[in-house]
């Protein structure tokens, strides 16, 4: 029964109190039993039968969650660097995206790799982002746009999530954009993603929500609902892409399905945010994608003071997000979002697991939760934040185990 003692201030993260309310606790100490949290308080209380136990120590220093990402596309094909200059030099991601580039560019790319390969670049990847302290991910299928070809990039995810000791959670997004052979055929495509992706996504288990991106240049808020309902027969838990570029009634739609989340939101309306708020849909809020595409950034202050649960993500791909740099997304919904460093935090921990149902499961320090937790070699949140050099993290707990 391995203890954490010596930590300055413990921020436990706790679902309750509001986004601002981290629950801080001075001189904190964390008890845990194999993968699951057993005792946390203050050190002064700590009962002795705890005390004679292995204890491992934070070194004076603050402790959090394991952060979760739950927005990424961490498997694909390829990357677009020379569309990261053609936005330098002033062409917009829908010019480019019209052009036959963005997501088309990469969905060819990912059509052409073996599942192996996929599979070894998203491992990588993924070593990589469990550096930064990330201990559970939410990833997106999107770049295949055949059965087949979503199939093996979730099929990925399932392999990975066998591999890693990282939570990971995997979102059907078939309904990502209309693939080239469909181009005169939407409804060809969409009876495709209801009548053959979603029943064998569903029988193979390799999902667990279904995410559509509703735009413009995407899907509209008729083929969507009829999308989510063909989901939600074969259990799969709405999500979407809404408000990205433009306000297309998409945080509506959200609550109207009922849907654990809805992503980016930069143009959301002020009826969008009330029914949010209403429904209890979390707002996932990804300035990675603001800060690469020239996009304004999302007003998370409105959102938050309307009542609506703010997560953070890095909405991780290779075309208007191509970091996973949580701890990046955390800063810039600070200086952005208008959040503080405090709620923000909420936002990378416990708001981000509710945006994947998992906040029973991890997000926060408390007793029964998966021993999830990380020392952080900050003063506090505010100085964390404050002086950015990425998450910090001198080391951590994931399922009780220590890693870095
Ligand atoms: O979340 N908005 C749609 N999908 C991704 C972008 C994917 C891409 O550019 O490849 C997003 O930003
Ligand atoms: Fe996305």
């Amino acid at each position: 029964m391995p203890v954490l003692k010596n930590i300055s201030t413990l921020y436990t993260c706790i679902d309750d109190g509001g986004q601002a309310e981290i629950h801080p606790i001075k001189n904190g100490v964390i008890v845990w039993i194999g993968e699951t949290i057993e005792w946390v308080g203050r050190e002064s209380e700590l009962p002795e039968k705890y005390q004679s136990e292995k204890s491992f120590d934070a070194g004076g220093k603050m402790v959090i969650p394991g952060l979760v990402d739950c927005h990424t596309h961490l498997c694909f094909g390829g990357w677009r660097a020379d569309e990261f200059e053609m936005r330098i030099q002033g062409r917009s991601y829908l010019d480019i995206a019209k052009a036959g580039g963005g997501i088309l560019s990469t969905v060819k790319a990912t059509r052409e790799a073996s599942e192996d390969e996929l599979y070894e670049k998203a491992a990588g990847l993924l070593k990589e982002i469990q550096k930064q302290g990330v201990t559970a991910i939410e990833c997106k299928s999107g770049y295949g746009l055949s059965l087949e070809d979503e199939l093996k990039q979730l099929r990925v995810y399932k392999r990975l999530s066998e591999e890693t000791v990282v939570h990971m959670v995997s979102t059907f997004l078939g309904a990502h954009t209309i693939p080239p052979e469909f181009k005169e055929n939407r409804k060809g495509y969409i009876d495709l993603v209801i009548n053959k992706m979603i029943p064998a996504v569903a029988q193979e288990n390799l999902a667990e929500f279904c995410d559509i991106f509703v735009e413009e240049s995407a899907f509209t808020i008729d083929e969507a609902r009829t999308i989510f309902e063909a989901g939600k027969k074969h259990g799969l838990t709405p999500k979407l892409h809404a408000d990205q570029l433009s306000s297309g009634g998409g945080a509506e739609l959200a609550a109207e399905v009922g849907a654990a989340s809805a992503d980016h939101l930069e143009q959301i309306s002020d009826e969008g945010i009330k029914q949010m708020a209403e429904k209890h849909v979390v707002g996932v809020t990804l300035p990675l994608a603001s800060l690469y595409t020239q996009q304004p950034y999302l007003n998370c202050r409105n959102l938050v003071d309307s009542g609506v649960e703010v997560a953070v993500a890095t909405d991780f791909n290779p075309g208007s997000a191509p970091t996973f740099d949580l701890p990046l997304a955390m800063m810039l919904t600070c200086n952005h979002g208008r959040l503080t460093p405090a709620e923000v935090l909420k936002g990378a921990t416990i708001y981000a697991s509710k945006a994947i149902n998992r906040g029973e499961q991890f997000g926060s320090i408390e007793t029964g939760k998966s021993a999830d937790f990380l020392v952080i070699d900050a003063d506090n949140v505010n100085e964390w934040m404050y002086h950015y050099k990425g998450s910090r993290m001198e080391f951590g707990f994931l399922k009780g185990k220590q890693i870095n």
